[in-house]
């Protein structure tokens, strides 16, 4: 009743502000609080299933992320303390330390935040924008965006088994005939979530089309605690735009991040000084980073796990720095086809020293 009433009183002064009003400028200030948690700034490293581990979660907030989130781990297989899920939720130098979980049983997600915060986390961040059949047919991810009152009972059941923050990531709906995000965040926000992610896609668009960043403005519109807006943020003009236009509080970064996990903290820096371009950082500088990823990765698995880990990351990098696409098909076949590390190293050595040479 509350919630119909709110929309009803927001869609008419929508309908007479829309085309008159400008959006709410971007960020106020750099720094954002999270319920009691202060983050640095509000350029963000999305949760990425298969990227965004340990290693890489250090080396971006190193290199200056205003927060980074574990890949998402579920949470009855964490209770049943399966291994890939307890590693997802090793913590690294992160701070706050943030755990995303997905699931579809309120008793699992309580117990799964209760074992995360057990094991460090600042704050408990809960999937519902995940699209992967795997997920949504477990109802799972963006599933729950079909059932606003069971989706409503996992956020309850997380919010009250937690003394920490609890966040929430989800995408528009699931399809264009059921955009309900605005009404999650509504909802979710009355249940204590305290920062709301919005991926401006519906789950049934998964990564095609482009992400709809006025969307995000509704929901923006709908809820007091912090939006933060996702979804093909790939250089300032991006970040700038969606900023502008969702009225959002922060914007998070995900495969725009692959091969410069430098982006989020560069991005923030530029917000910072009004800025319309990232430094990159030089040839020498990104040896020395793209070897400390290296290493991080070698150490989080086991050695020839974290080789095999290590060579879509190195095929990224190369990717992005290369000079020509026959260098970078080049210097890809090498490094990936190499099993010995310290081969690699000597290869990832010499493809910077050469970028350097160019560069000088
Ligand atoms: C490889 C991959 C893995 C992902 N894994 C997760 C995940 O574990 N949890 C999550 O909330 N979103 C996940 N996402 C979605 C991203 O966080 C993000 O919402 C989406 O990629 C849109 O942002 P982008 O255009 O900046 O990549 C994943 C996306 C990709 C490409």
């Amino acid at each position: 009743m509350l919630y119909a009433l709110f929309f009803l009183t927001n869609f008419c002064a929508d309908m007479i502000t829309q085309s008159l009003a400008p959006r709410k400028p971007g960020p106020p200030s750099e720094t954002l609080q999270i319920g009691s948690v202060a983050l640095p700034n509000r350029v963000f490293l999305a949760p990425m299933s298969g990227v965004t581990d340990l290693a890489f979660r250090r080396i971006a907030t190193k290199q200056g992320a205003g927060l980074v989130v574990t890949e998402m781990v579920a949470s009855q297989l964490l209770v049943d303390e399966r291994r890939e899920e307890v590693r997802r939720l090793e913590k690294g130098c992160e701070r706050p330390f943030v755990v995303q979980l997905a699931g579809r049983e309120a008793k699992w997600m309580a117990e799964g935040a209760r074992i995360a915060v057990e094991r460090g986390a600042d704050i408990v961040d809960i999937n519902m924008g995940c699209p992967a059949k795997q997920v949504t047919r477990g109802l799972s991810g963006s599933a729950l965006m079909r059932d606003l009152d069971h989706a409503l009972s996992l956020i309850d059941a997380v919010v009250s088994a937690v003394d920490v923050p609890v966040t929430l990531k989800m995408r528009m709906g699931w399809d264009h005939d059921s955009l309900n995000a605005p009404e999650l965040a509504f909802r979710a926000e009355q249940s204590g979530v305290q920062m709301i992610t919005v991926h401006g896609r519906t789950r049934c668009q998964f990564f095609k089309g482009t992400a709809d960043w006025k969307f995000i403005a509704r929901v923006k519109d709908a809820v007091s605690v912090p939006v933060i807006v996702n979804g093909d943020l790939r250089s300032m003009d991006d970040i700038y735009a969606a900023l502008r236009q969702s009225g959002a509080d922060g914007a998070m970064v995900g495969r725009g991040c692959y091969g410069r996990p430098w982006f989020p903290g560069a991005a923030a820096l530029a917000l910072k000084n009004g800025a319309t371009a990232v430094k990159t950082p030089p040839p020498e500088k990104q040896k020395a980073i793209v070897l400390e990823h290296y290493e991080a990765m070698l150490e989080h698995y086991d050695r020839d796990f974290g080789v095999r880990i290590a060579r879509k990351h190195l095929g990224w990098y190369v990717e992005r720095s290369a000079h020509t696409i026959e260098d970078a098909k080049y210097w890809r076949a090498r490094l990936c086809r190499e099993e010995n590390p310290n081969q690699i190293r000597q290869a990832l050595c010499e493809f910077y020293d050469q970028s350097t040479e160019v560069a000088a």
